[in-house]
Order: structure tokens, then sequence, then C-alpha cells
């Protein structure tokens, strides 16, 4: 089933078209990352999808509900952390959450036990009595993230979590998307750092109010480099043996006795073992064969700045 289908989506605010005909499909249960650089339209689409924003044309269906039609129905099994920090700051942090607990239409006691399982879970016992607008960056964000999940939403849609979060508890975050996607939550959500990006299962990376990618991250960068790059060291120099084979020279680098050759290859795990014994049926001895990891930071890069 489908957790999200936006369909051709488009946001034109005065003359400028912010979000350009984005089609996005998720999957029930997964991780997707909205990945792009700062005015790609991240938000401006996850507000479309949230039926907070009404596209200037496309449409959008959460769970099969269409969004324009029957947004509370969306609500009711979504969960939002905005970009931007987004509750009451002068009511406290047991405040807020009663205060959204009653929004989302939980009873007193479902509510009271949702509350104290969340103050456990965040970390936010301790600042119970505490006005939100009073608390350091890392806490709200906890408090955000406690707050979007008050209702057990079937879809939780988190923007920027982890920005001006350190590293400790941007771990301990995602450790708790994997725990919601384990229950069968789906998840969509914006980050700028690629070590986040990796644990998604799939990526739509945008640029300029276009979805310019997507896919697995392997497949993202695969998409960005054209395919896997190995690196080999081989006594005397190995070009003239990979005639015929499909394999690319991107970087060479010899000394007369030993090389250092980078390849471009379709994939890399299947190519390895066969290209080395093909180099070495044809008289290169190979000294080392490894698959160079690629960096989804360098493929965002590539594919975000072409055209
Ligand atoms: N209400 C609005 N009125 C006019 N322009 C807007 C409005 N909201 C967003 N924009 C513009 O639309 C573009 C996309 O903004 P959006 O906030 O969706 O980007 P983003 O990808 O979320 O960026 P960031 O990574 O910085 O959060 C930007 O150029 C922004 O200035
Ligand atoms: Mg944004």
């Amino acid at each position: 089933m489908l957790a999200i289908e936006a369909v051709n989506l488009t946001k034109v605010f005065g003359g400028f078209r912010a979000v350009d005909g984005v089609t996005l499909r998720v999957e029930e249960g997964v991780i997707f990352g909205l990945l792009g650089p700062n005015g790609a339209g991240k938000t401006t689409t996850i507000r479309m999808i949230l039926g907070l924003l009404k596209p200037t044309s496309g449409y959008v269906r959460v769970y099969g509900i269409d969004v324009e039609r029957d947004r509370r129905s969306v609500l009711r099994i979504t969960g939002y952390m905005p970009q931007h920090f987004s509750l009451y700051e002068d009511l406290t942090v047991e405040e807020n959450m009663r205060l959204y607990a009653s929004l989302y239409g939980l009873g007193r006691g479902d509510a009271e036990e949702r509350i104290r399982e969340l103050m456990d879970e965040f970390m936010l016992r301790d600042f119970r009595g505490r006005l939100a607008g009073k608390l350091s960056g890392g806490t709200k964000q906890r408090l955000a993230l406690a707050v979007a999940l008050l209702h057990r939403p079937r879809l939780l849609v988190v923007d920027e979590p982890t920005a001006g979060v350190d590293p400790p508890l941007r771990r301990y975050f995602w450790g708790k998307f994997r725990e919601l996607k384990e229950r069968g939550v789906t998840i969509l959500v914006t980050t700028h750092y690629m070590d986040e990006a990796e644990n998604c299962d799939r990526i739509a990376l945008m640029s300029r109010g276009r979805v310019a990618a997507e896919g697995s991250p392997l497949e993202i960068k695969r998409l960005a480099y054209g395919g896997d790059i190995i690196e080999l060291v081989t006594a005397g120099d190995p070009r003239p043996a990979l005639d015929g084979l499909a394999a690319s020279v991107l970087e060479f680098e010899g000394d007369g006795s030993y090389s250092r050759v980078r390849l471009l290859v379709p994939d890399a795990s299947e190519a390895l073992v066969p290209l080395t014994r093909e180099l070495e049926g044809r008289g290169v001895r190979v000294v080392r064969a490894y698959q160079v990891p690629l960096s989804l930071e360098e493929a965002f890069i590539r594919l975000t700045s072409r055209g």
C-alpha cells in the first residue's frame, strides 16, 4: 500500500514556481528521505502533502485518503514535526503535551498514559514543568517529536528533525525512526546530513522545485557517478589489457613498476572478481582490488548542480 501518493504537485507563489510538478510515491513502512539544497521546495512539498498548503495543481493521497477532500482524516493518522519549533512557548512541556493530546482527540486516561510513556521515551520528565520557550534546542526537538507521536500516527513527517541537534541525540532520533519503521510506521524525513540520508530506504533528491533523482541511496550514487568504482593496484600498466572489458578508466597513476587505476563499472560486487581474473589471465599481476565507497554527498552535489 502507498502511504503517500503525491502526483504532479505544483505550488506557485506569485510568479515563482517553488514546487514544479513533483510526483512522489512512498510505500507503507519505509523511511523516505526528501533531500535537496536550501530553497529546493522540500518544506513546501511537505506542507502540501499534509494539506496545510493548497497546491496550485496536482493532488495528494495519504493512505488512500484524498488530502484536499478529507484533511481531518489525514491529520488523525499523521504526525508532523515542522522545521521550526511551533509549540506554545509560554506553556510548559506537560501543558503542551496535554493540549495536543486533546487536539488529537485522545481520551483522558489514554492521554495520561501516552504522555507518561513519551516523557520517558524522550527524557522529558525532568522538564515537565519547564516552559517550552525556555528549553534548550535539543530538548525542544525531543518535545516536538514526542508531540508528533502522541496519537500513534501511521505516517510521521519530520522536517529537519536533527537540525541543531548534537550527535548522540541525532543517533537516538534515528534509532527511534527505525523502531517506528519496524512497527510499520512510514517516515518522511528531510535532512541536510548525508550520513543520515544513508539510513533512508529511499531518497528523492529535489532541486529547484523538481525531483532530480529518486531511488535507494545506492541507486542515487550509481546514477550520479554512472556506476560503481573499483580500484586496482597492479604490477605494470593494466590499461592495454582492459580492452573489451566493461570498465572505463577514471584515474590512472603509475611509476613504471606499479599502477593504481580507478575504474568505473556497472556493478562492483559483480565485476570485482571476474575482472581481476580476466586481467590475470591476460598477464597482469593484480596486487590489490577493492571497491571504492561512493559518497552520497558527492552524488548530491553532482545531481543538483546539473542543468
Ligand atoms: N509562503 C511563501 N511565499 C513565497 N515564497 C515562498 C513561500 N514559502 C516558500 N517560498 C519559497 O519557495 C522556495 C522553496 O522553499 P522551501 O521552504 O519549500 O524550501 P526547502 O527545500 O524546505 O529549503 P530549506 O532546506 O532551507 O528548508 C524558496 O525559494 C522559498 O523562499
Ligand atoms: Mg525546509
